[in-house]
């Protein structure tokens, strides 16, 4: 973990109110896996924000936020150019990739961008994102370029019409795939993580709690998990954001 100043060498506005930056840092790029975030230090604020590390380039990452109050809105108005003090990489990411496993990637919304960097890295695995509506859509051509990729939205506006959960099921039972990786709102990973029990696939889920240090020293990001069928508790910034599902959801 470094604490250290990335500076944005890209800025694109992916929809309205997401954007997506390329931060040129070396020693984040080089020790940084699949599933980790940096934590973004904004002027005028006392707590840093946690963005999770979307693509790792050679001597940069990449992160895409998007704008839900001052932080990010402030984070929105930066540009090429600009140093931005970060800590990371931080907390756990997803298990390496084993050449033999058939892995399926599943995304929602803005739970979308972590999940980028594993494609990239196992080339072969199925990903299935899914968007509320078409103007929410992103990084589909980001994804088509590492697999096989299918894209729905809940109302049906752009591409195929449901949930992941659907596209999920139909996967799962048209092919022997082995492992699962996913990323989204809350009652989608509960959902994933029930299906991957019942079909007795390994399953990894990142989480998303309210951060403070996100270094596991203020207790701001406690969460229970069971280790064993017991119950224990955890802080998501130090421990996950990565869990195996069954950790989290019984
Ligand atoms: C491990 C992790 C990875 C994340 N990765 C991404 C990502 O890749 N892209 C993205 O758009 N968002 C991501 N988030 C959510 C992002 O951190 C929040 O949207 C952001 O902190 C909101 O800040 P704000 O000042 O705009 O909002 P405000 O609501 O004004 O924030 C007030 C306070 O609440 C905290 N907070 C608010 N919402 C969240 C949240 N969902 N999670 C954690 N803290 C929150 C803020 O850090 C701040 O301390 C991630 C969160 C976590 C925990
Ligand atoms: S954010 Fe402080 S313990 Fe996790």
């Amino acid at each position: 973990m470094f604490k250290t100043t990335a500076r944005i060498v890209k800025k694109d506005l992916l929809q309205r109110g997401i954007y997506s930056f390329v931060l040129e840092c070396e020693l984040i790029a080089k020790s940084a896996k699949p599933g980790q975030f940096v934590n973004i230090f904004i002027e005028g604020f006392t707590l840093r924000r946690p963005i999770s590390i979307c693509e790792i380039f050679e001597n940069s990452f990449r992160i895409v936020f998007s704008v839900v109050g001052k932080g990010t809105s402030e984070m929105a108005k930066w540009n090429v150019g600009k140093n931005v003090d970060v800590v990371g990489p931080l907390g756990n990411g997803f298990k390496k990739i084993d050449s033999n496993e058939k892995l399926l990637i599943v995304g929602g919304g803005i739970g979308t961008p972590p999940l980028l960097e594993l494609a990239k890295r196992s080339r072969s695995a199925r990903v299935i994102i899914g968007f509320k509506t078409k103007d929410l859509v992103i990084l589909e051509e980001d994804f088509l370029k590492h697999g096989e990729t299918i894209v729905c939205t809940d109302d049906g506006t752009y591409s195929k019409k449901g949930l992941v959960t659907k596209f999920l099921l139909e996967s799962i039972k048209s092919d022997d795939f082995t492992r699962i990786a996913a990323c989204g709102p809350k009652p989608m990973l509960k959902e994933i993580s029930k299906i991957a029990k019942n079909f007795k696939i390994f399953c990894e889920i990142s989480m998303e709690e309210r951060m403070a240090c996100g270094v596991g020293a203020c207790l701001g990001c406690q969460c229970i998990i069971y280790k064993d069928g017991k119950k224990q508790s955890a802080h998501v910034c130090k421990d996950g954001p990565v869990f195996r599902a069954w950790e989290v959801f019984l």
